[in-house]
């Protein structure tokens, strides 16, 4: 099976890296250097064309993954009914989709930039008549989690697509409070590292989060004096409000 992406920056860079251990893969952009450069960087196993030549979508399954406001710029481009489209593209309703791209099954997905380590957690919306096919090809690059509504998808974008930017400020100024007390800098980040890639395991072994948090909170202890301090800075309700924050923006 073939995937045909619509675009070529660093959502699709990180999706085809992924893709290409299990699909044929084309690229369509405006930029023939940019169109050339992505292809050099997968030793030439791409299939890469200019989105100005026109593109046949006759059968074809679209990964459309260009910037919203490049929608309609795009699909002057596109000619004929696709077999499927998956758009990845945030805020963007399946209702506008279907009304821009003919395509006989419509899907939104969300995946995140560790779609390039196989390791996305992407969730997914749409026509639930392609759901297994759309599951299959977005699971080459990681886990997925069907959604039953849009409303839902542009919820959750806060956690899959948004979050990996909260986290890594969370790995920062982790290591900048050791720096701060004199931990060498690459220390820090060595140890930052480990620890996301410990708390992984932790997490899904987990049934809840508070039982990671209560097996470390010991009375009294060195913890707990750190959770005092993330209390007092209102921690929990900064990463509600960004997720919040983040919803609403999908919605504009
Ligand atoms: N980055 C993430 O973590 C993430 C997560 C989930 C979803 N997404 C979604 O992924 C999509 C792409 O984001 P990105 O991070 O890959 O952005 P990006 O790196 O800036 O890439 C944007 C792509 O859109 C193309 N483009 C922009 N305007 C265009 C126009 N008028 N006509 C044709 N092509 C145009 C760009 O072409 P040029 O290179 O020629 O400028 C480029 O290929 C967005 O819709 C975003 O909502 C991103």
């Amino acid at each position: 099976m073939k995937l045909s992406f619509i675009g070529n920056g660093a959502m699709a860079k990180a999706m085809i890296r992924g893709a290409l251990k299990k699909y044929e893969i084309e690229v369509y952009g405006r930029d023939k250097s940019k169109l050339d450069a992505l292809n050099l960087e997968f030793n030439k196993a791409l299939h890469v064309k200019l989105l100005s030549d026109g593109v046949d979508t006759t059968g074809k399954c679209l990964i459309l993954c260009v910037k919203p406001h490049a929608l309609k710029p795009v699909s002057k481009f596109l000619n004929g009914t696709a077999d499927a489209l998956i758009s990845v593209l945030a805020g963007i309703s399946l209702q506008t989709l279907t009304q821009t791209i003919s395509a006989r099954h419509t899907v939104r997905a969300m995946p995140n930039l560790a779609a390039a380590h196989q390791a996305s957690m992407t969730t997914l919306t749409g026509d639930s008549s392609f759901k297994q096919e759309a599951q299959e090809i977005l699971q080459s690059i990681g886990q997925t989690l069907w959604l039953d509504s849009e409303k839902e998808l542009d919820i959750a974008t806060g956690i899959n697509g948004c979050a990996p930017a909260f986290l890594a400020i969370v790995a920062e100024a982790l290591a900048d409070g050791a720096v701060r007390d004199g931990l060498k800098r690459k220390d820090a980040y060595e140890l930052t590292k480990g620890l996301f890639n410990g708390f992984a395991p932790l997490l899904n072994a987990s049934d809840h989060p508070a039982h990671i948090k209560d097996g470390v909170m010991s009375p009294g202890g060195v913890t707990a004096a750190g959770i005092e301090a993330l209390e007092s800075h209102n921690v929990r309700h900064a990463f509600i409000d960004a997720l919040h924050k983040a919803y609403k923006k999908t919605l504009k």
